[in-house]
């Protein structure tokens, strides 16, 4: 049907043989394939940190909330410009969010002034994204320790991206990484809860598999006969199928990403001529993007349902990253703050597409495809 999907597995007989593997090991749940992506994951972010493969990053996340011990009473700072899972989880653990506003319609991350602008003496932590897999303003990690604000980096976006030779997702206490099918590094459903704090990292190992002591992989391999159970969780475990992807998948991220790069910098060659306002253009010194989607924004006054049908007739896929959360049905009567940066960029985006098995000749078709509906 498409001629440009919105974003494509890049798999081939590596994951096949690595799922194969895995069926023929006879151990399918939690074990050593997980354990040796976990080292190997920890390892590419630098050392320094410890990872727990998790179910979803929004289990990480949920994971993170209760591993730093955010309640009721606690505010909880959340980008207007996010996925859902990040207010969510807040919502999970009966905390308030607080949603901060984008810094500007180039920066899509959230704003240092309106961060600053909405701290009180009940906010606790920080939620913050690496938008599209643009680093954020490591002002926000300063601006936080120095209030004692504990910061979870929401990291899906971000994998493979740095600042200042410090990978996304070893800023903060907490990180949460998704291998959700389109993401950077793909596994179906799936992700990372990142520590270097060794008290947060055993909470969170605890939170993934019910407060056991042990697990079902050291009682199959003899290392236990029973468990026992030292704190209340959860079942957040990721399983050996995709373990093994990930491994693979990893192997191939940065090659990836090298890939996504060339092509965003073919689309803002080509789009120059558009009225299409591209953000995250200006790259700081000492960053890697990871490039993880393609937002743009369209002006104003364009009706975007129209703009995006024309492009479902040239079989070019579109998306929208994100709706502003706080015109969803259960949220309208909860945020109240004023972001009307990201209420603007929630209005006017549209997600071209991006995979890194996508081809120049594609980028030209998606990027004549937009010209064509503004002439
Ligand atoms: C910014 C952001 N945070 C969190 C998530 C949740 O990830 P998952 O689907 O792995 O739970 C996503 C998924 O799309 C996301 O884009």
């Amino acid at each position: 049907m498409w001629k440009v999907q919105l974003f494509k597995l890049d798999y081939g007989e590596a994951e096949k043989q690595a799922l194969m593997d895995v069926l023929d090991s006879g151990w399918i749940t939690m074990g050593e394939k997980t354990k040796t992506f976990e080292e190997e994951f920890s390892k590419y972010l630098g050392g320094g940190v410890s990872s727990l493969a998790v179910s979803s990053c929004t289990a990480g996340l949920h994971m993170a909330l209760l591993a730093l011990g955010i309640g009721p009473g606690d505010e909880v700072m959340v980008p207007a410009s996010t996925f859902i899972a990040d207010l969510n989880v807040v919502m999970m653990v009966g905390a308030t969010p607080v949603s901060i506003d984008a810094a500007s319609l180039d920066d899509w991350n959230i704003s240092v002034v309106d961060m600053k602008r909405k701290i009180t003496k009940k906010t606790k932590a920080i939620i913050a994204l690496h938008f599209a897999g643009h680093p954020f303003d490591p002002k926000i990690i300063e601006i936080a320790r120095e209030n004692n604000i504990l910061i979870i980096e929401d990291v899906a976006h971000a994998i493979g991206g740095s600042r200042n030779g410090k990978m996304c997702g070893t800023w903060g206490d907490v990180s949460a990484f998704s291998f959700f099918a389109n993401k950077n590094l793909a596994v179906g459903e799936g992700g990372m809860f990142v520590a270097a704090d060794p008290n947060v990292f055993d909470k969170g190992r605890f939170l993934r598999s019910h407060g056991m002591s042990t697990l079902s992989f050291d009682r199959h391999e003899g290392r236990a006969i029973s468990y026992d159970v030292l704190q209340p969780g959860l079942n957040y475990r990721m399983d050996e199928f995709r373990a093994a992807l990930g491994q693979i998948q990893l192997a191939k991220l940065n090659e990836n990403n090298l890939k996504r790069k060339k092509l965003v910098q073919r689309y803002q060659q080509l789009l120059k001529g558009t009225p299409l306002q591209i953000p995250f253009q200006d790259i700081p010194e000492n960053t890697t993007f990871s490039y993880h989607i393609f937002p743009v924004l369209l002006p104003a006054e364009t009706d975007r349902l129209a703009f995006i049908g024309h492009m479902k007739q040239a079989q070019v896929q579109t998306s929208i990253h994100y709706p502003a959360y706080r015109e969803f049905t259960y949220y309208k009567n909860i945020i109240k703050e004023p972001t009307p940066v990201s209420d603007e960029i929630s209005a006017r985006v549209v997600t071209l597409p991006l995979y890194p098995t996508m081809t120049q000749e594609q980028v030209e078709l998606v990027c004549h495809s937009v010209a064509n509906f503004f002439r």
